[in-house]
């Protein structure tokens, strides 16, 4: 048994000149879902979200907003800690870089480093815009944000000496390889270090709300350096009384970042900590961007999402769920409501409220509410357990590399076999005909449903706590670490209520409350075919004149279709837990006449049935219209 270890998941924190959005969001929701994993695993967990405070962007946003830049920053926080609460985003620390705590800690980081000696005075020199009072990037003639002539300045500033550490950070990225989630991005930054790191300018002269720099009040902190340290001043770097505190947690054992901010973390920051002779983080995950229409969300393009319309909408939960498994971290990802809405009706409402849904329902028809363990389970039972087993390490292992959205659909797989072996059983008949083994299916899927629920709490932590509540099971963190449900071996009881529908199906999208302020396509284009992909399937009508079991296999029945003109064919189907070859002779349905033949359980099938399942799970032949002859083509 591994002993209990301790892991700290911190986010960036938000530039506060406007009410979060999907972006702030997305950033937040992987750092609590890392979170949430590491306490099933049993460890004690520290995770740090917070805002950034300083500079010339925020002092000018407030000027605009007519506010002083402390009274305008306050009134966007009750924003933050709402939209967070109700995401279900449980940090401990909401960290402000306005704090005095931060504000000191800061200030003892910076000034260790110019112990230790790499720090200069000297000029900055770059093209300056003197209404803004700030240095535009790139030596631009023109001034990114105001558009007026830039003018070649200099001033005095504070060096740190980054160029220095360049071969220490070369040697330390060769020894950690894993510090950067996804890899391709190690790269980047590897070239970015080999080519041009140019010592990093602390301070300014001209950037009045800021920290002030250590020794000389005429400078503040540069602010992104400020910022950064609020991974330490937030778990106590700086305050002589939290020395314990600090070392229980620091270095943080993941930093959740977007791609856009990842020079500041994979360089700057741990060349700032080298300098101040500071343990290094463990790891970086790095995600994409989350775009609308192809484009990054901006206020400008009018297609920021606000988390706010969409959690109204579909719940918070859904959202989560929708963010995590469609799209992948390690890319940018397309946000679009017919993603989402799909999403929710076909894997939540569906796969999985669906299954908890008809198992509570039918033991409740037939009196079943306490189901007692199962002392000896059947084959096929024992089946579904060892593919819980194996699904319970896949899953493990993809959360263990941030691959979220591989966990994801590894999980659902296993949902789709509960469902098979749920319906399958065609418990509705046991339920008359074997009672005993009635009671076996209903056990084991609420023993499926039990491993589901404590897996996907990470995800959708209400949702999975009401969900277990439906099988008489509370939620209790310390009792149901991962641990304890890789030992797991199906010994539980389970007592069953019925509760209201555990994911509703999304009412069609109303154009008039869009979430984005852009309209939002319904479909996207790629997920359309043309009436030429249609033209191609050739669907006839057709008459089963003789049909067998197929021996060896528990799901095919091979039939003789009559297809009128075209001929009698051989066709398999999996239908054999729905209906007995004797049901299905003389039975008129619909068949896909081009199928490429596919050989199945040692048979060669020459097109496929189409069909349907009803709402007990039994699959159900299309039905032929009368008076339509065999052979014609449907059109
Ligand atoms: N304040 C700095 C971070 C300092 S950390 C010491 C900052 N703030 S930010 O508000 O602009 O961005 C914070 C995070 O939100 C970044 O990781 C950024 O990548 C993320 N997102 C902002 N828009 C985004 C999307 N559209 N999609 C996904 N995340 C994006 O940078």
């Amino acid at each position: 048994m591994e002993e209990t270890k301790k892991f700290y998941v911190t986010t960036p924190i938000y530039y506060v000149t406007a009410q979060p959005h999907l972006g702030s969001l997305y950033s937040t929701l992987l750092a609590d879902t890392i979170t949430r994993w590491n306490k099933l695993q049993g460890n004690k967990t520290f995770f740090l979200t917070g805002t950034d405070e300083h500079g010339q962007k925020i002092a000018q946003a407030a000027q605009k907003a007519g506010k002083e830049p402390k009274e305008f920053i306050d009134s966007f926080i009750p924003d933050y800690k709402k939209a967070w609460k109700l995401y279900g985003i449980e940090y401990d620390c909401f960290g402000r870089t306005t704090s005095d705590s931060h504000i000191k800690g800061a200030q003892q980081l910076v000034q260790k480093i110019i112990d230790n000696g790499y720090v200069y005075r000297s000029e900055y020199s770059g093209m300056y815009c003197t209404p803004c009072e700030t240095f535009v990037v790139d030596g631009a003639q023109l001034c990114s944000s105001c558009g007026r002539e830039t003018a070649m300045m200099s001033e005095e500033t504070y060096f740190f000496k980054l160029s220095s550490f360049a071969d220490q950070l070369l040697d330390f990225y060769k020894k950690n390889p894993d510090f950067i989630t996804p890899k391709e991005r190690f790269n980047e930054v590897i070239s970015f270090v080999k080519s041009e790191l140019h010592d990093l300018s602390l301070s300014r002269t001209t950037v009045k709300w800021g920290v002030p720099f250590p020794g000389d009040i005429k400078h503040t902190i540069y602010v992104w350096v400020e910022a950064l340290c609020i991974y330490i001043t937030g778990v106590g770097y700086g305050d002589p009384h939290k020395a314990e505190q600090f070392n229980q947690w620091w270095p943080a054992d993941v930093q959740v970042i977007g791609k856009d901010i990842i020079r500041f973390h994979a360089v700057y920051w741990p060349a700032m900590l080298m300098a101040a002779e500071m343990p290094l983080p463990k790891k970086l995950l790095v995600h994409g961007w989350i775009k609308v229409d192809k484009q990054k969300m901006s206020k400008s393009l009018g297609n920021v999402v606000d988390p706010l319309v969409l959690q109204k909408k579909y719940g918070a939960e859904p959202i989560r769920y929708y963010l995590l498994r469609q799209i992948p971290v390690n890319q940018d990802g397309d946000f679009s409501i017919a993603d989402v809405e799909a999403r929710i009706e076909s894997d939540l409402a569906i796969d999985l409220g669906n299954l908890l849904n008809r198992m509570v329902a039918l033991a409740h028809k037939y009196d079943l509410l306490t189901v007692k363990p199962i002392e000896i389970w059947s084959e096929s039972s024992l089946e579904l357990r060892d593919q819980s087993f194996t699904m319970i390490e896949d899953f493990s292992s993809h959360m263990d590399d941030y691959m979220f959205h591989l966990a994801l659909a590894r999980l659902w797989k296993f949902i789709h076999t509960t469902n098979a072996y749920f319906h399958g059983q065609e418990p509705w008949k046991l339920a008359k005909s074997n009672p005993t083994m009635f009671l076996e299916v209903i056990s084991a899927t609420c023993h499926s449903l039990r491993v589901i629920a404590l897996l996907l709490w990470p995800v959708m932590p209400k949702k999975m706590e009401e969900l277990l509540a439906s099988i008489g099971l509370a939620f209790v963190l310390e009792e149901h670490t991962l641990e304890n449900l890789q030992l797991n071996i199906w010994n539980k009881s389970f007592l069953l209520h019925k509760i209201p529908t555990l994911f509703d199906k999304p009412v069609q999208a109303n154009k008039e409350e869009s979430t984005v302020q852009q309209p939002v396509k319904i479909i996207k284009e790629e997920a359309y075919i043309t009436i030429d992909d249609v033209v191609k399937v050739e669907l006839l009508i057709g008459t089963i004149d003789a049909c067998e079991e197929v021996v060896g296999s528990d799901k095919l029945v091979k039939m003789t279709v009559n297809l009128g003109e075209r001929g009698l064919r051989i066709i398999l189907a999996g239908i054999k837990k729905s209906h007995t070859p004797d049901e299905l002779v003389g039975k008129r349905g619909v068949f896909i006449a081009n199928l490429k033949p596919r050989k199945m359980a040692g048979h060669e099938s020459h097109g496929m049935m189409l069909v349907a399942e009803d709402e007990d799970g039994k699959v159900q032949l299309m039905q032929a219209p009368a008076g339509v002859a065999n052979g014609v083509r449907l059109r």
